[in-house]
């Protein structure tokens, strides 16, 4: 198996080179990856003298270059992972960027699968396409949920999938888009909300909540997702789309207290943060199709608290990636803004 992985150096990218590789010895992935700010080669120490990886540096949005690594290496399949992720960043920074990357990538990714017959494209995107749910609401995200995106970043991963969708209906490009929850684990940017929490309370800052902290996200454990994308390499079928979930839908508010205490710090170590303009109250997804695959959890939702904690463990035992990524990047979350005075809660 000879798999392309774009945006392999970010969080969830290196952690499916990790997973694939370990779960196919006899695999070669070559990554592609851009490396903004949010890629980070530490994240594949462990592979620099591994025959069966290879690192190109490149933009998914630049089909010269695309295409010239897909044409080299003729992969069996490719998997797509680069993208611009940060919601703050898509309000307060250049959404032109997202366009780049979350429109133009798969466009370009698409054209190289079409134009080289590779196999099978992957486009890796999000619940956040479908909107919001209320909380007073039980129903979930399904494959056949009609999409309304409110962030500037969801929008442009609904381009993205779109643009995949279309090439499938009029070229029959074996495409298939899946639909992830909030992803946790190591090797994720501490811009993110779990491993911004654990940072600050490890340093006796106070945690970021936006608002009230009741926002709702359905949260899965990193390798989960991973091993259900290796699931539909072998067994997703082009032209379908895929939610993947764990079925675990958790309080903000409630994550981040979880998370101090584990930390063994007091659950007062918190701070609200001025909240996102429209900032969607619930996210849920529903997993059925993806289960019938085969596919199940690990860390379902009985098994959160044993996620989270391996999260925090990782991060204990990794202060190195930390510092070495504070070094190079000095302002983790540039967006975020205290709106309440803090100095009680410390
Ligand atoms: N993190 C989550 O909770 C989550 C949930 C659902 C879906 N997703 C999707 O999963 C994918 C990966 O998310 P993540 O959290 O690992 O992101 P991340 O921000 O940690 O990593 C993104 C990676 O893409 C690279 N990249 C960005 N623009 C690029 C470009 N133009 N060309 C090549 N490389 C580029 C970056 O250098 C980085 O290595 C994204 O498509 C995201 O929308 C993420």
């Amino acid at each position: 198996m000879r798999i392309f992985v774009a945006g392999g150096a970010g969080f969830i990218g290196s952690n499916f080179i990790h997973y694939f590789l370990n779960a196919h010895p006899k695999a070669e992935v070559l990554n592609f990856d851009k490396l903004t700010y949010a890629g980070n080669l530490d994240n594949l120490a462990a592979l620099a003298d591994d025959g069966r990886y290879k690192f190109v540096q490149g933009d998914i949005a630049e089909a010269g270059a695309v295409e010239a690594t897909v044409e080299d290496f003729k992969p069996d399949t490719i998997v797509n992972f680069a993208a611009e992720t940060h919601v703050d960043r898509s309000i307060h920074g250049s959404l032109r960027d997202f366009v780049f990357a979350n429109v133009m990538g798969p466009q370009v990714l698409c054209e190289a699968t079409k134009k080289f017959k590779v196999p099978l494209f992957i486009q890796i995107s999000t619940d956040e396409v479908f909107g919001a749910l209320g909380l007073d609401e039980s129903r979930k995200f399904t494959e056949e949920t009609a999409f309304a995106p409110n962030m500037p970043y969801a929008a442009c991963k609904a381009g993205g999938d779109l643009i995949c969708r279309s090439y499938f209906q009029t070229f029959k490009t074996p495409v298939i888009v899946t639909h992830c929850s909030n992803n946790y684990g190591p090797y994720q940017f501490p811009e993110k909300f779990i491993p911004q929490a654990i940072f600050k309370a490890l340093a006796n800052l106070p945690a970021p909540i936006y608002g009230d902290g009741l926002y709702v996200r359905d949260w899965i454990y990193v390798t989960d997702h991973c091993a259900a994308i290796d699931l539909l390499i072998e067994r997703g079928a082009p032209g379908e789309v895929y939610n993947i979930g764990a079925d675990n839908e958790r309080h903000n508010i409630d994550v981040v207290r979880l998370l101090l205490k584990m930390l063994g710090k007091s659950e007062m170590l918190t701070v609200e943060v001025q909240d996102r303009p429209g900032h969607d109250r619930r996210y849920a997804i529903d997993a059925l199709k993806m289960k019938a695959l085969g596919w199940a959890p690990e860390f379902g939702v009985e098994k959160f608290e044993a996620g989270l904690r391996k999260t925090v463990e990782w991060y204990q035992a990794n202060g190195d990636w930390v510092e070495k990524l504070r070094a190079r990047q000095k302002e983790i979350n540039p967006h975020i803004k205290i709106t309440k005075n803090i100095e009680h809660k410390i």
